[in-house]
């Protein structure tokens, strides 16, 4: 229902697009129920693995949670389980193609869609700088395995002491304090490029990187868990125990540490709404999407605990805070093994150089979607001509993602972004519960089981994992929200076109994510 320009303010903040009225403007066509479930399964995999597992669990395992570590990852499975199964609901109900910013529109009205595409902004836009970090760490470790070094002050963010191995690294006696992180800079800027002049993954690259990604993972955990098993107790007894290391403060190892790095690998599960937002194309909604979901989060969980039990029982924990983890550990498996180290480190550079290229190609599409609907300025609406992409939207995501990732440190960019999921994916929770109230009738191809237990369950935990994130991070989330809201006020309110009742501008519809990312 559009409303009109002069009604009050908090029945403006609230206007929601009807149903049809999404449909029309996404133009989905009745899209084909050909995914089956083994599909979804896949799907969610291709989605999820990149940075988390590659390089955010070595500082979870040595700064936060130890060998426990292992735990985080179930706590963080479980979390995303419910935020799964939520956005399953949402997506074989609402017959709209999209992200958590259309949802929102549908559901909670027009600020909650505001409020939502800021956190989008963390999810993809931040978070393809977090995986371009790691991507610079794996780079800048390959190519010093074949001589080539890349000045040690243009490898981190500004003002870091450059450490290895627990200690600082010393250059003619002096400490490196870095500058720029000059490789992860560059990866976006290229990748940006790329996506303006429109190279999008097709099905089958997109195959092939994932393919890449699980065998590579695959190989480290044969190979990692032939010689721990070799020497199973003495590495155990080495390196876990205690499994659970003593608590030393707030969040640093004990029980809360596990929980603080539970919000941190959480990141290692970015993505798996990939399988959710498919529910108008799974053949059998009901029964396919929970497969889907849940599926594709158990094989992720089982990869991820079986590689950070291998990385902590073959080194000490308290030595992988490093951008390389994997890479470091299979240095450790022995000199007879320095090709594996290399092909493992040219997979992750492969791998993770996809993660960032669909988190930003869904970044300029949410920005896209909501330039049509007049809540930010029309020229992130605006078509090239020459290359048919939205290039200024482009140039502009390339920009801000590249200088967050030269300039920032990939944990606090890690924190921001899970905590900005976090809190969208509580949203998704709480639209669920909305509609079933609002609107009981309509018809649910999947239905969230235990509701509304498992809804609720999902609001709770979200929120507690972001309580558990530094307060510093937590201070700069709040002002960036405020400062989202303000610029609704300044801004978005009066620009939408649902509260002018206009028509959306007349740029073709170029889809949502995980929309044609994926085209033949
Ligand atoms: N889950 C994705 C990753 O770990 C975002 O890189």
């Amino acid at each position: 229902m559009a409303s009109k320009p002069n009604r009050g303010i908090i029945e403006r903040m609230f206007a929601r697009k009807s149903i049809a009225q999404v449909q029309r403007e996404t133009q989905t066509s009745e899209l084909k129920r050909s995914l089956g479930k083994w599909n979804l399964l896949l799907l969610g995999v291709g989605c999820i693995i990149g940075a988390g597992i590659f390089v955010r669990t070595g500082s979870a395992a040595a700064l936060h949670a130890g060998p426990a570590v292992l735990l985080s990852f179930v706590v963080a499975g479980i979390v995303c389980a419910f935020a799964g199964l939520c956005y399953a609901e949402l997506s074989s109900t609402l017959p709209v193609s999209g992200s958590a910013y259309t949802y929102g529109y549908t559901t909670l009205g027009e600020f909650v869609a505001w409020i939502m595409g800021a956190l989008l902004l963390l999810e993809y836009g931040l978070a393809a700088s977090v995986v371009a970090v790691g991507w610079g760490g794996y780079v800048v470790s390959l190519l010093a395995d074949f001589g080539i070094v890349i000045p040690p002050q243009f490898t981190g963010p500004t003002g870091y002491t450059l450490m290895k191995d627990g200690a600082p690294v010393l250059i003619d006696g002096q400490t490196v304090t870095t500058i720029f992180n000059l490789p992860a800079f560059l990866i976006c800027i290229a990748l940006a490029a790329l996506l303006v002049v429109g190279v999008s993954e097709s099905a089958k690259v997109n195959n092939a990187i994932v393919a890449i990604k699980v065998s590579v993972l695959t190989a480290f955990i044969v190979v990692g868990g032939l010689i721990v098993l070799s020497n199973f107790g003495e590495l155990a007894a080495k390196n876990w125990v205690p499994f659970i290391p003593e608590n030393q403060g707030d969040g640093e190892f004990g029980v809360s540490g596990i929980i603080r790095a539970a919000s941190i690998v959480f990141f290692a599960y970015i993505g798996f709404e990939a399988v959710s937002t498919a529910g108008q194309e799974a053949k059998d909604p009901a029964k396919d999407m929970p497969f889907g979901i849940i599926g594709s989060l158990v094989v992720c969980t089982v990869i991820y605990m079986l590689v950070a039990a291998i990385m902590t029982l073959l080194v000490p924990y308290d030595t992988l805070n490093v951008p390389d983890p994997v890479a470091v550990v299979v240095d450790n498996f022995g000199p007879q093994w320095g090709w594996l180290a290399k092909i493992i480190k040219v997979g992750a550079i492969i791998g993770l150089t996809s993660v960032v290229l669909v988190l930003m190609y869904a970044q300029t599409r949410i920005f896209y979607t909501m330039a049509r609907d007049g809540l930010l300025p029309k020229v992130f609406s605006r078509v090239n001509k020459r290359f048919h992409t939205p290039a200024v939207n482009t140039v502009v995501v390339g920009l801000v993602t590249a200088t967050a990732a030269g300039f920032f440190d990939i944990n606090v960019l890690g924190d921001m972004t899970s905590v900005g999921t976090l809190a969208a994916f509580a949203i998704v929770c709480l639209s669920v519960i909305y509609l079933r109230r609002a609107a009981p009738e309509l018809p649910r191809g999947f239905k969230v089981p235990l509701y509304p237990v498992l809804p609720v369950l999902g609001i709770l935990s979200c929120l507690y994992l972001i309580t558990s994130v530094p307060v510093n991070v937590l201070m700069f989330f709040v002002y960036y929200m405020i400062g989202g809201v303000a610029l609704y006020f300044v801004y978005g309110i009066h620009n939408s076109n649902l509260q002018h009742g206009d028509p959306q501008d007349d740029a073709p519809d170029m889809g949502e994510f995980p929309g044609p990312v994926i085209d033949e």
